[in-house]
């Protein structure tokens, strides 16, 4: 059984230190990317409050396409430059959207979401895919929470 939770009552900073040192415990000696993808999704929606949803899409034959995620079922392909996650994706540029019905083409998957976080996975200069966090709450997210994400992106980056 693996048992990472979260200390109550810590600081954003400590928090991201505990998520990044589970997610490198959980897929450090694994080498089947769903399987760590799989763990890192129900780690994010372990770890992180107000989340609707948590996961990956993966960049396959140059669309994203759903990948591992705890929330609701989701649209399953993505072409590039489409919505938050095709934005990020085409741009390799982290995506913080503190008002999803303000961003040109989002994609409504859960119509709960009001922000969301979607940072770009880079193996050598190419993306192979995003880490998508969904919040029903607006301007959930921040420059700790993108900053945090993207150093667990490039810790995944050569595990999935
Ligand atoms: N909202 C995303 C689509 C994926 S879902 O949020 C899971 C987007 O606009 O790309």
């Amino acid at each position: 059984m693996y048992d990472f939770k979260p200390v109550a009552g810590q600081s954003r900073q400590d928090l991201y230190a505990e998520l990044l040192a589970a997610a490198g415990a959980l897929t450090g000696g694994e080498s089947d990317g769903v399987a760590n993808m799989a763990n890192v999704a129900a780690l994010l929606a372990e770890f992180l409050p107000d989340l609707n949803w948590s996961g990956f899409y993966r960049m396959v034959e140059g669309e994203l396409v759903l990948g591992p995620f705890i929330g609701r079922p989701a649209c399953i392909r993505i072409p590039l430059g489409k919505g938050v996650c095709g934005t990020a994706a085409a741009t390799g540029q982290t995506q913080l959207v503190e008002d999803v019905h303000a961003f040109p083409g989002h994609i409504a998957c859960d119509a709960a979401s009001r922000s969301e976080l979607v940072v770009p996975i880079v193996r050598e200069g190419a993306v192979i895919g995003v880490i998508d966090l969904d919040s029903p709450l607006p301007a959930r997210f921040d420059q700790d929470d993108a900053r945090g994400i993207e150093q667990l992106a490039a810790l995944l980056a050569d595990r999935i």
